[in-house]
C-alpha cells in the first residue's frame, strides 16, 4: 500500500461509521497479510544482511502496526538550559528545545554551553526499564536536533557528545544496547534539514548569511554522512524520525534512498517530506499533539508531549494526567494510529519525576488492558458517545470513557456476540443482543477510573 497523505480535517461521526464498515474487510485483509516475515530474515537481522533484499511496505510496517505505543526522548544541550538563557525564559506552552533559535544564541556561545553538557546521571537501563514498565514498545531518541549537536560519537563532526563534552560517553550506543537486551525497538530522531550550527543548514539566519547557504553542501557534508553513521553503527534501527520536511521531493528522495540502501526494513517518518498528496515516508505524522479524524486504514502516528514542551524546561508544570494520556492512547489506537509519548530528560540525564509517576500509572492500566491495544486494528464501531472500540480477530474491545448507570448500549455490531467480559478482574457481564444492538449489564462502579474495557467475543 503506497502511503498517501490524509488531511487533518473534521469528518462527521456517521461518515466515519460508514467508512469504518466499508473499510473493515479490506483493511483486515491487509492486516492479515502483514505478519509474514520477508525472505531473508526478521527485523532483528544485521543491517548488512538486510541490505540485499527489497521489503514490501506492509511487511516492514508489521511491528509498527502491532506495537502502537512508543517513547519519544528529546535530549541535548538545550536540556541543560532547561528553558532559560541569560535570564530569558521560554514561555510555558512553547518548545524549550528551540531555545537557541528563539533567543538567537550565537553559535560560538551555544557551543560553549554544549561543552559543559555532562549528564552524569544518565542510566540507559533505567530509561529502557521505564519505557517497558509503561508498556512502550519502541524508543525514538534525538540523535541530532535542530541545534546541530550530535548525541552520539560522530566522525563527521567533532560537535558531538563524545568529543565535545566532559561526559565522553555515547548514550545512543548505550541505549541501543539496553533496548536490544530488553526487546524494545531502538529508533532515532534526526533533524535532516534544520541545523543551526552548520553554515549551510536551515534555520540559523542570525549567524549565517542566508544568501550564501548551499543546502546541498550541508546534505553531503553532514546530514547524509551522519545518517550513514547512525544506520551503520547502532544495529537495527526501527525507524528514523525526520522532522520539518525537505523543501523538494528530490532532496527527500535522496534521504529515503539512503535509509533504504543501508537498512531496508527501517521505517521513515512522514516528516521526511510530503508533496501534494504523496507522502515520501512510510507513515504520516500528525501535527504535534494532533489527531486526525479520517484515514482509518492508513499508517499514522501522533507525537505528544507529557507537559507542553519536548525538551526539558524547569518552568513547565503543565502535566497531563495519566487519565488524559490513556484516553488519548485509546482514541488514537481506535482509529488505527500509533502514539509516541515524549519525555524530556534533564541536563543531568534524569527523566523528571512527574513524568515517571505518570508513566507508571499508564503502564499499570496497560498491564490490565494491553490486549485491547497491542496488535489491534481500529474499532469496527466508530463515533460512539460512551468511548471507543478496537478489534482483534473476532474480539471487539469496548473502551468505556463515561461509565453509564446500569447498562451500556452498543449499536452497529455486524456479528453475534458470544460473551462479554471486563478485562479488569475478568468478570463476565450479562448481555442481550437484537440485530446490530447489544445491551451490556454493568456493575455500578467503573472498574477503572480512566477507561474500563469490555471484551466482546463475537462469531
Ligand atoms: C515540533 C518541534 C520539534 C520537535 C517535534 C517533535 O516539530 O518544533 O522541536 O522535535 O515537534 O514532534
Amino acid at each position: 500500500m503506497k502511503p498517501r497523505l490524509f488531511q487533518n480535517r473534521v469528518v462527521p461521526g456517521f461518515v466515519l461509521a460508514i467508512l469504518a464498515c466499508v473499510l473493515l474487510s479490506a483493511a483486515n485483509e491487509v492486516y492479515r497479510r502483514v505478519p509474514q516475515p520477508a525472505a531473508g530474515g526478521s527485523a532483528n537481522q544485521s543491517p548488512a544482511s538486510a541490505a540485499t533484499m527489497p521489503v514490501a511496505t506492509s511487511d516492514r510496517m508489521a511491528w509498527f502496526r502491532h506495537d502502537k505505543f512508543g517513547m519519544f526522548i528529546h535530549w541535548g544541550p538545550y536540556s541543560k538550559l532547561a528553558g532559560e538563557w541569560q535570564g530569558h525564559r521560554i514561555p510555558v506552552g512553547t518548545e524549550a528545545e528551540w531555545i537557541m533559535q528563539r533567543f538567537n544564541i550565537p553559535v560560538a556561545e551555544y557551543r560553549q554551553l554544549a561543552h559543559q553538557f555532562n549528564p552524569t546521571h544518565f542510566n540507559p537501563q533505567e530509561w529502557v526499564s521505564l519505557a517497558q514498565a509503561t508498556g512502550m514498545k519502541y524508543i525514538v531518541v534525538t540523535a541530532k536536533h535542530h541545534d546541530g549537536f550530535a548525541m552520539y560519537r560522530s566522525q563527521v563532526s567533532q560537535y558531538n557528545i563524545v568529543d565535545w563534552t566532559p561526559f565522553g560517553r555515547d548514550p545512543l550506543m548505550e541505549l541501543s544496547q539496553a533496548c536490544q537486551k530488553a526487546g524494545i525497538r531502538f529508533c532515532v530522531y534526526y533533524s535532516h534539514r534544520e541545523d543551526w550550527d552548520h553554515p549551510d543548514g536551515y534555520g540559523n539566519n542570525w549567524d549565517y548569511d542566508r544568501s550564501k547557504k548551499d543546502f546541498d553542501r550541508y546534505l553531503e557534508q553532514k546530514s547524509k554522512p551522519q545518517l550513514r553513521e547512525l544506520l551503520t553503527n547502532y544495529g537495527p534501527i526501527g525507524l528514523v524520525w525526520f522532522d520539518r520536511g525537505m523543501d523538494t521531493p528530490e532532496h527527500a528522495r535522496q534521504i529515503v534512498d539512503l535509509v533504504h540502501q543501508l537498512q531496508p526494513r527501517c521505517l521513515i517518518s512522514g516528516r521526511v517530506g510530503s508533496y501534494g498528496q504523496e507522502l515520501m515516508g512510510d507513515y504520516q505524522d500528525m501535527g504535534d499533539n494532533g489527531m486526525p479524524t479520517g484515514g482509518l486504514e492508513e499508517y499514522w502516528e501522533t507525537p505528544q508531549t507529557l507537559n507542553t514542551t519536548w525538551g526539558f524546561s524547569r518552568f513547565d508544570e503543565q502535566w497531563k494526567t495519566p487519565g488524559n494520556v490513556i484516553h488519548r492512547l485509546v482514541e488514537i489506537v481506535s482509529q488505527g494510529g500509533n502514539y509516541l509519548l515524549n519525555v524530556g530528560p534533564t541536563g543531568e540525564g534524569v527523566i523528571p519525576q512527574p513524568s515517571v509517576e505518570r508513566l507508571h500509572e499508564i503502564g499499570a492500566w496497560l498491564k490490565v488492558n494491553g490486549e485491547a491495544i497491542y496488535g489491534t486494528t481500529y474499532g469496527p464501531v466508530q463515533g460512539q458517545s460512551f468511548g471507543r472500540t478496537t478489534r482483534k480477530g473476532n474480539t471487539i474491545y469496548v473502551h468505556v470513557f463515561e461509565w453509564p448507570k446500569g447498562a451500556l448500549e452498543l449499536s452497529g455490531l455486524r456479528s453475534r456476540t458470544i460473551s462479554a467480559t471486563l478485562l479488569a478482574g475478568g468478570r463476565p457481564l450479562a448481555f442481550k443482543q437484537s440485530g446490530d444492538r447489544v445491551w451490556l449489564t454493568l456493575p455500578e462502579e467503573a472498574p477503572d477510573p480512566s477507561v474500563s474495557v469490555i471484551a466482546l467475543r463475537t462469531e
